[in-house]
């Protein structure tokens, strides 16, 4: 039985998806916006904050460490404690499923006077944490872990110093957590990406009032400076309508408006890929919120010729791969992607869960150590579909259930929750 032990969800082929959207917050920022209230000085409203069950982990470990946090609606206010102010918690610190939770707040941690036990449930505690020990050691941290660089994590903070970091892997969460120990370090903490990642930290550190500069893929932080709490608005999640994008494209005769999307560039290369197969997505309505972009997404039923996406795009559509692998199987060339090793430390092993599940469904899929092939022209039929609890997954094939023939069962389906809870029923509302 896994994690997310509930009802398997039936999915029915569709005819088109039509109608307007909106999404919860996105994750990633809400994550950001509620780490750095917390060291903030001052009060920080956060409204839009995410309804995901990660989020929620996020603000759980933070009220541990003694922050003031109210949750009304859909609005976060956080009490923010300063740099100095976080307690040491009496209790292991749980991440539960949720990697940016263990592996950003590792930074705040490594900058405590005192020690900190971070753990996670069964799937996170199968992630690599070493790509986040390693830096904040050399910060001056004191962390181990269990064999292999597992959690939990036992943190002893303390004085930081500065250091330059050179990104071995490309990760947003490694760069945020060098970044946030960077805050307790006197001096300027530097970090330098060899591909662009999600710069949500960079911004939201940014919008606080900290000393932070960009050349080209370095970012230099000076440490010890003081964050100002601020009324903030987190976008709807881009990685959650890109479900709903790659439905609108592959089930004939959609027509979707998908509202208040954040579409910060570092996260939209799927469109950016899909606009010279074919795929019909419109950018509207263009504003900057907190200094994110956001703007609204009109997708329309399109014949997509599929080819093979650029190495260099997948940073910026991670999250993305496993959907894009489902609409892959609708192209006229079928896709391809490499140089995404970093999908098997998911949630899941999402090469090998997305080969196995789209195989179910009757599909010609190749697997490679960092990448898959798969067919076009694909007629899929309904099959049952183990998520391995993993979120992406069980909303990719929800997708691929849309263009099946026959019903499609997706199996502990609440594992949705992780980032988009109430994600079928959104679905049922577009869907004829
Ligand atoms: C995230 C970064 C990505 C992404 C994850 C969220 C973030 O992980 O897959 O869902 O919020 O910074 P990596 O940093 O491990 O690539």
């Amino acid at each position: 039985m896994g994690l997310f032990a509930s009802k398997t969800k039936k999915i029915k082929p569709a005819k088109g998806l039509t109608g307007t959207v909106q999404f919860p917050g996105d994750k990633s920022i809400s994550h950001r916006y509620a780490m750095l209230g917390a060291i903030a000085e001052g009060r920080s409203e956060i409204h839009f904050f995410s309804t995901s069950a990660d989020c929620q982990s996020t603000l759980s470990c933070l009220k541990q460490l003694g922050v003031k946090i109210e949750r009304k609606d859909h609005v976060v206010t956080i009490q923010g404690a300063g740099l100095g102010g976080l307690r040491r918690a009496s209790e292991p610190l749980n991440a539960g499923n949720s990697g940016s939770t263990m592996r950003m707040l590792a930074g705040i941690l490594a900058g405590q006077p005192f020690r900190s036990v971070i753990m996670g449930d069964a799937s996170l505690s199968r992630r690599p944490m070493k790509r986040v020990a390693d830096p904040l050691s050399q910060m001056g941290a004191r962390i181990t872990s269990r064999e292999g660089g597992l959690p939990p994590l036992e943190i002893e903070g303390g004085a930081l110093k500065p250091i330059r970091y050179e990104m071995p892997v490309a990760s947003a969460q490694v760069k945020s957590a060098v970044l946030l120990a960077g805050l307790f370090a006197e001096g300027e903490t530097e970090v330098v990406e060899k591909e662009r990642t999600r710069d949500h930290t960079e911004i939201a550190l940014e919008q606080m009032g900290a000393d932070i500069g960009r050349h080209a893929r370095t970012i230099v932080l000076r440490g010890r400076g003081r964050l100002e709490g601020k009324k903030l608005y987190v976008p709807g999640d881009f990685s959650s309508a890109a479900f709903f994008t790659v439905a609108g494209l592959v089930t004939p005769s959609s027509n979707l408006m998908l509202h208040n999307v954040g579409l910060n560039p570092t996260r939209t290369s799927i469109l950016d890929v899909l606009a010279p197969m074919g795929a019909r997505v419109a950018v509207v309505n263009l504003e900057m919120m907190n200094g994110e972009l956001i703007g609204d997404l009109h997708v329309e039923a399109s014949k997509l010729r599929g080819g093979e996406i650029p190495e260099s795009a997948v940073p910026g559509l991670i999250d993305e791969l496993p959907v894009l692998a489902v609409l892959g199987t609708q192209t006229e060339q079928g896709l391809t992607f490499r140089g995404a090793a970093e999908l098997r430390v998911k949630e899941s092993d999402r090469l090998a869960v997305v080969a196995k599940n789209l195989r179910r469904m009757g599909a010609e899929v190749e697997e490679f150590p960092d990448g898959l092939r798969v067919a076009g022209r694909q007629m899929l039929h309904g099959a049952e579909i183990d998520p391995h609890d993993d979120h992406r997954i069980a909303m990719a094939f929800a997708v691929a259930g849309l263009v099946a023939q026959g019903d499609t069962h997706i199996k502990n389906s609440s594992c949705v929750d992780i980032s988009f809870p109430g994600f079928f029923d959104t679905l049922a509302v577009v869907t004829e």
